[in-house]
């Protein structure tokens, strides 16, 4: 079972935000905080009207990723109410599940805050902990400034970009950027460093 310990972290204006493993109790509020974000935000790719799912699908996919050991859903709730969301897949199939893919939404309030700095940093924590995972891909829209800023930040290096692949309306197509960050694995220390000798290797 994927789940990180519940954490409260205090935003500007002293407000608490408790960040924690979503839970299939969360489907409703999940739905509704997603429906809420693809409606205000410029760069998100699902239209309002585009999302199918019920609240009883969100219970399914939420139960299945808190019963993966390496899938994990992060909530952000202040007052009882949802204000971020980090979602994450990974793709089944043997050859390429060392990948997880993430999302991530911050409610329109809440942003510029850090939280969705928070929310990234303990999920990067606990991918870093899943013996499988090796790295974390995601996709962002060119020009999503905030997005770009965090990820880059964290570590994440732009891998590729699929030129012109979202059009936002009329003529106006902008790239999908691929972003990867790799996770490092500690790697045993040497016995004896010494025993390199790097100095002969590499010195004049
Ligand atoms: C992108 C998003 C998740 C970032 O979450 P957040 O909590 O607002 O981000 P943070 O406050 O942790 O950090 C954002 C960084 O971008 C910077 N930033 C914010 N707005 C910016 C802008 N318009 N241009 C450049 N940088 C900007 C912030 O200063 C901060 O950098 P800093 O810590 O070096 O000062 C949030 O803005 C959001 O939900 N946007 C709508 C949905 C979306 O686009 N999701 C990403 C899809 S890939």
């Amino acid at each position: 079972m994927a789940w990180i310990e519940e954490k409260t972290i205090t935003l500007a204006g002293d407000r608490p935000v408790v960040i924690r493993t979503a839970r299939p109790a969360d489907a409703r509020a999940l739905r509704d905080f997603q429906l809420r974000v693809f409606a205000d935000s410029e760069y998100m790719i699902h239209r309002p009207q585009e999302y199918q799912r019920s609240v009883r699908d969100e219970k399914r996919i939420l139960r299945a990723k808190y019963e993966s050991p390496n899938q994990l859903y992060l909530a952000a709730e202040s007052g009882g109410a949802m204000v971020a969301l980090l979602t994450s897949r990974v793709d089944l199939r043997q050859r390429v599940s060392h990948t997880i893919f993430m999302g991530l939404a911050v409610d329109r309030e809440w942003r510029g805050q850090r939280l969705g700095e928070a929310l990234m940093r303990l999920f990067i924590g606990w991918a870093q902990s899943v013996e499988d995972l090796r790295r974390i891909e995601l996709n962002v829209t060119d020009g999503n400034a905030a997005a770009l800023r965090l990820y880059k930040k964290l570590g994440f290096q732009e891998e590729g970009r699929r030129q012109g692949a979202i059009c936002f309306g009329h003529e106006d197509y902008r790239d999908d950027i691929i972003m990867c960050r790799h996770l490092q694995r500690q790697i045993k220390p040497l016995a004896d460093p010494a025993a390199l000798d790097l100095e002969s290797e590499h010195g004049p």
